[in-house]
């Protein structure tokens, strides 16, 4: 049985102590009861350490939004794996489609991210997800076949087990369009399938795979519920304590 987790992807938001305190209190004191579902927060840097020690006797886990695959040097405006776990980031996410598009990370690049963060015990997250246009265009398995491939490329076994994967279609994040849980699922179990071919069952069961685009509280369980969908990286609806409490509970209903 793999265990649901919830990312709780920030992006350029809360990014000041006062802010990230207002919510971060607020959902601590709400989680406290929840233990079977892995949560993690997603914070800008600049509070990354604001969270790390408001959260860190609870379950709570903190994660970056992105690295660079380097671990020290000039590299001006990067930053450091190393620098990450060192303040107690556990995770973090590669590839999302924002730094896909806006900062052209290719899949090249988001393999020697994902490479160095194994390398150094720092659990990754790595988003794929297609855009409408290929969506429309029946090329969705196609994009996704690519991306795997490439992102994925020359991992080992240990090593995929220990990624999470996201899939996130693009015309859903932030577009308040969310996938249907048939939709969804279909490129889950896609992509589990893919998981199965490169590597093998027990391999491809115990992968993690989280969907991510629009969720909210009123369709996050229904998301869940699907056999291949482990949890979700959920940005908007993560700002608010109570909303991304209400996910949090959803995740955990399909455990029951
Ligand atoms: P959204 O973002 O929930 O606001 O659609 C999801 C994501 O970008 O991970």
């Amino acid at each position: 049985m793999r265990k649901p987790v919830i990312g709780a992807n920030w992006k350029m938001n809360r990014g000041t102590p006062k802010e990230a305190l207002e919510m971060i209190q607020d959902f601590k004191s709400n989680i406290k009861k929840t233990t079977s579902v892995d949560i993690i927060i997603f914070p800008p840097y600049t509070v990354l350490n604001t969270i790390f020690n408001t959260v860190k006797k609870t379950q709570i886990k903190v994660g970056a939004q992105n690295m660079y695959f380097e671990e020290k040097g000039a590299f001006t405006g990067e930053i450091s794996p190393i620098f990450l776990k060192n303040i107690g980031c556990e995770y973090v996410i590669l590839g999302h489609s924002e730094r896909r598009d806006i900062f052209q990370e290719t899949d090249e690049i988001i393999n020697k991210k994902l490479k160095k963060a194994l390398f150094i015990s720092l659990n990754p997250i790595v988003c794929i997800g297609e855009h409408l246009e290929k969506r429309e265009a029946g090329k969705t398995k196609e994009i996704i076949l690519n991306q795997f491939m490439n992102t994925f490329k020359d991992l080992t076994k240990e090593e995929i087990r220990k990624t999470i994967i996201a899939y996130e279609p693009i015309w859903a994040i932030g577009t308040g369009k969310t996938a249907t849980p048939e939709q969804a699922e279909e490129i889950h179990h896609y992509i589990r399938e893919l998981l199965e071919n490169n590597y093998d069952r027990d391999t491809a069961q115990s992968v993690r795979i989280q969907y991510g685009g629009s969720i909210k509280p009123n369709n996050a369980e229904d998301l869940f519920r699907k056999e291949n969908i482990d949890g979700g990286l959920v940005g908007g609806a993560s700002l608010q304590a109570e909303s991304l409490f209400e996910i949090v509970k959803a995740a955990q209903a399909t455990l029951k």
